[in-house]
């Protein structure tokens, strides 16, 4: 760059721009950061060339990063919900837990998840207070062959009918709607829950801001958190949806999967089949979970907020 003349052929156009920051990270020495880094390079310069983004927008979006640092704390993950609402978690998750068919598929993690839930027996009631309608979750946990599973862990978590998750009411009992099962000799499990009620994913902030503007709404629809853990099969980490549930096929963060529905039933007083302890109407949901053989189980991954 050391020429004075300036004809056309020597101006600097936004293409030498993205080339000369590509061409930056040639020397990379460690492969993988060198390829992630040019790909991103070039998909941002990609991006902005390609909407013309203005300097105006460009601000913004710094605005908006900045304000998302500043709503990030130990409690809230502002940074991990825009990967929700953009869909990137559940991209991430799908290549990282490819799942034949038969397999029970995973899903996002989501903010809620506190490890550490107590360990419940077959039957047990996870709400320690009044939250909506009992409802019994049984089912088996199988392999690929559709053998039984024994002594599988179910780590089950989910909102009441205020919407809310135990960890985000600190004054209530921490372990309300949440707890650890493990299943029998025939692989069966069975729990005593709530129906989960649609709710909303935080929209206070700038991850909100954006979901107005652009005409999106922050619901999710009723589900039910599972992570099933076995030794010699990959955990999944999933969550079973009631297949009637509003928001179905607008999820605020794309987690619905059509292999995750299932039919909550609505269940008489007098029904003889009424779970102990119940009174009243109730439903039922039958969910078994097929776990695929693995030499490494792997936990779910989320640092930000589940430390
Ligand atoms: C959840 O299902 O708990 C959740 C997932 C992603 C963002 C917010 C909530
Ligand atoms: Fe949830």
């Amino acid at each position: 760059m050391s020429s004075s003349s300036d004809t056309a052929a020597q101006r600097t156009t936004p293409a030498d721009i993205t080339a000369r920051v590509e061409a930056s990270f040639a020397d990379c020495p460690d492969p993988r950061l060198r390829e992630i880094m040019q790909a991103l390079v070039r998909h941002l310069h990609g991006f902005a060339t390609e909407v013309g983004l203005t300097e105006d927008e460009w601000r913004q979006a710094i605005a908006t990063l900045t304000a998302t640092g500043h709503i990030t704390d130990e409690r809230r993950q502002e940074f991990i919900l825009w990967s929700d609402a953009l869909g990137l978690s559940m991209l991430v998750d799908a290549l990282a837990n490819p799942r034949p068919p038969g397999a029970t598929e995973s899903t996002v993690l989501g903010p809620f998840y506190l490890p550490g839930a107590p360990e419940h027996g077959f039957g047990d009631n996870i709400a320690v207070e009044p939250a909506g309608l009992p409802t019994w979750v049984h089912g088996r946990v199988l392999d690929l062959e559709g053998e039984p599973i024994a002594g599988a862990e179910l780590d089950v978590w989910q909102n009441g009918d205020d919407q809310l998750y135990a960890v985000q009411k600190p004054e209530g009992p921490e372990d309300h709607l949440r707890g650890r099962f493990t299943t029998r000799d025939d692989g069966s499990y069975a729990f005593l829950a709530v129906r989960p009620v649609p709710y909303s994913i935080p929209d206070d902030g700038p991850v909100g801001h954006m979901l107005e503007a652009t005409g999106r709404h922050p619901w999710r629809p009723a589900h039910i958190h599972i992570i099933v853990r076995a030794p010699g099969h990959a955990t999944v980490t999933t969550h079973v949806f009631d297949a009637e549930s509003e928001y179905l096929d607008s999820d605020a963060v794309f987690a619905v999967k059509p292999s995750l529905l299932r039919e909550v039933r609505l269940r008489a007083a007098d029904d003889p089949e009424r779970p102990e302890g119940v009174e009243g109407e109730w439903a039922s949901l039958a969910c078994d979970i097929v776990l695929v053989a693995a030499d490494e189980a792997g936990e779910p991954v989320d640092p930000g907020r589940t430390a």
